[in-house]
């Protein structure tokens, strides 16, 4: 008997006990592609809050903003603290946190991908607004867009110089009609140390919407925005708005 089809809010392992794994899962060398259109878009270098910013590999190649990281995750915090010893780090849900002080760019980069409700999303958003300094940038790059999405099979990982290594398979699956998530399985295999390659299975919902919807959520935080953009991102989109100066 399979379970029933619906989006659930997963303890994913990759961000608690596999935490540990994620730079040789998703090495900060992998981003560095992404840098220059992730700079353009967030401006020159100043106070920058980054929700969601995970293992901090993104964070580590924009060293010239003072960067302030959220996450969810103390693991994955743990492992930003060791990468990137200069940015202060809060654990803390982008739905909800109030730092209370502002910043001239928020980004919310792959981490808005684990946002599936429209009202999450709206959460972030207001979330984003009382972060942002009058005329500061919103950036969001959601890795998959529901007008374009395909189900997909990727791999990847690396060896670290101790022995250890990982290799993984992401199984991206068919997203059904009218359902604003996409299911997404991962195998892991880990090897330890001493040799011992541990396989561990791990199962994620992630949010897909379409370029509309995402106008839409937009348009309906027009208490700040006055202009958003979106550009081709890889499967996905990279989205720029702009908070209102009034
Ligand atoms: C793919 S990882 C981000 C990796 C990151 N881009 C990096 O450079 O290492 C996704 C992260 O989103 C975090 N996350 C998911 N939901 C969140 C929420 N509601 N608030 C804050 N962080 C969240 C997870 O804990 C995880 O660390």
């Amino acid at each position: 008997m399979h379970q029933e089809y619906v989006p659930e809010d997963y303890a994913h392992r990759l961000y608690t006990d596999l935490a540990p794994w994620w730079p040789l899962i998703s090495p900060p060398e992998e981003y560095v592609d992404e840098i220059p259109r992730l700079r353009g878009a967030l401006g020159k270098p100043g106070r920058l809050l980054e929700l969601g910013s995970g293992g901090g590999h993104v964070a580590s190649h924009l060293h010239d903003y003072d960067r302030t990281l959220v996450d969810l995750s103390e693991s994955m915090l743990a492992v930003s603290r060791d990468l990137n010893p200069d940015c202060r780090h809060v654990c803390a849900d982008m739905r909800s946190v109030r730092l209370g002080e502002q910043f001239d760019a928020v980004l919310v980069h792959d981490a808005i991908d684990y946002l599936i409700d429209p009202e999450d999303v709206e959460r972030m958003l207001i979330t984003a607004a009382a972060h942002l300094d009058p005329g500061g940038v919103l950036v969001l790059a959601p890795d998959g867009i529901r007008d374009t999405f395909a189900p997909s099979t990727t791999s990847g990982g690396v060896d670290a110089p101790d022995g250890r290594g990982a290799r993984f398979c992401e199984w991206v699956h068919e997203a059904r009609d009218g359902e604003n998530f996409v299911r997404v399985d991962y195998a892991f295999m880990l090897r330890h140390g001493d040799g011992y390659v541990e396989v561990v299975h791990d199962r994620h919902d992630c949010g897909l919407f379409s370029v509309s919807q995402w106008q839409q959520m937009l348009t309906d935080w027009d208490d700040v925005v006055i202009d958003s953009t979106e550009q081709a991102w890889g499967e996905g989109v990279l989205i720029t708005a702009r908070r209102s100066r009034q």
